[in-house]
């Protein structure tokens, strides 16, 4: 993971706690910088923890100006793709109207701010990685909703930001379908999972190292952002596989691990064969040379990170 050369004085702050990237990022930033989280659960109180719900919008302003933060990383999201196209409002405020008031406020007072999106921005069609000013057409609400969120922070003029898309976040904090396989794996012999949409399984550790490299690459001495580096990238691990060809490596990897599984037979079905209630793109590839490029950053491919993410959560089941 690279070191940024921020000053350990730099107060950032992470909008969001519990999730998987917020989690990740924590970890990655706590020693090397002033570090304050907002939570979303009343119950919890610790030390540069703020309470904010960013559905309630005009909560977010008074927060951010009151702390100041030199960055601001924008972790939160409502992720939930299927029970977003009911939710369609929720889903909204929280991707679009939320990071427009954050990034509203953050250029008010002269900070940096990073916000993730999706690959489902995209229709998912062809079969070659997307590059980012590829065109947007989202299939679902979710998407859609995480669309609107991008445009509103790209059409303010003045700010400093970066926009991260990603794809097929997991890790050891959080749900995910790495947790949902190790979890069916010991409940059922067998499983079918889709092989008909394909994309790169991105570690939310990945992410938080990826938003280090942006920080290495794009800071001054003299406390400016790199202007000309700012604006939309694709980040994701190295290789392509379908949700089929992730579960299988999960399942053989747990197993030579040492994880006791139940799992018998894993079939490979059609998207057809698994109905939700949102359409996933069928091709979910980003294209990672511009990130590449420019923060001179490589990621490790997924099945390697996998791996790594497998032994930790391995160890902490007895
Ligand atoms: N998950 C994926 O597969 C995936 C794929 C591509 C892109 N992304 C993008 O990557 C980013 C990070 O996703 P993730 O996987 O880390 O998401 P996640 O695990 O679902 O975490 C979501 C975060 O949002 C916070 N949150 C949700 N509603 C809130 C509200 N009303 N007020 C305050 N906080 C709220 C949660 O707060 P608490 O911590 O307090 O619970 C949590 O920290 C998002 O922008 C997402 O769109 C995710």
């Amino acid at each position: 993971m690279p070191k940024t050369p921020l000053p350990p004085n730099t107060k950032v702050l992470i909008m969001g706690r519990e999730g998987q990237v917020a989690s990740s990022l924590r970890r990655a930033l706590k020693d090397l910088v002033h570090l304050e989280q907002t939570f979303f659960d009343q119950d919890y109180a610790g030390e540069g923890a703020h309470f904010l719900d960013v559905s309630d919008l005009k909560a977010i302003k008074p927060l951010i100006i009151k702390l100041k933060p030199d960055i601001i990383i924008n972790a939160t999201a409502y992720t939930a793709v299927d029970k977003a196209e009911t939710e369609n409002e929720q889903a909204l405020v929280i991707n679009a109207h939320a990071p427009e008031v954050m990034a509203l406020a953050a250029r008010e007072i002269g900070s940096l701010f990073i916000h993730y999106s999706t690959d489902y921005v995209f229709d998912g069609a062809g079969h070659t990685p997307f590059k980012e000013d590829h065109f947007c057409a989202p299939l679902n609400t979710y998407g859609a909703s995480k669309r609107k969120g991008e445009q509103n922070i790209i059409a303010i003029p003045d700010l400093s930001y970066f926009i991260v898309r990603t794809s097929w976040v997991y890790g050891p904090d959080g749900q995910n379908f790495l947790k949902t396989m190790l979890r069916l794996a010991a409940e059922r012999e067998e499983l079918g999972v889709v092989d008909d949409q394909i994309g790169s399984p991105t570690s939310s550790d990945q992410i938080a190292a990826a938003t280090l490299a942006i920080l290495k690459q794009s800071y001054h001495d003299n406390q400016e952002w790199s202007k000309n580096l700012l604006g939309v990238y694709h980040f994701c691990a190295d290789g392509f596989t379908s949700w089929h060809g992730f579960a299988e490596y999960i399942f053989s990897t747990a197993r030579d691990l040492g994880a006791m599984l139940k799992i018998k037979k894993l079939n490979a079905i059609p998207t057809t064969a698994y109905p939700t209630p949102a359409k996933r793109p069928a091709n979910s590839r980003l294209d990672t040379h511009k990130f590449t490029a420019t923060f001179r950053y490589q990621p490790e491919s997924w099945q390697i990170e996998t791996e790594r993410v497998l032994k930790e959560l391995l160890k902490l089941t007895p």
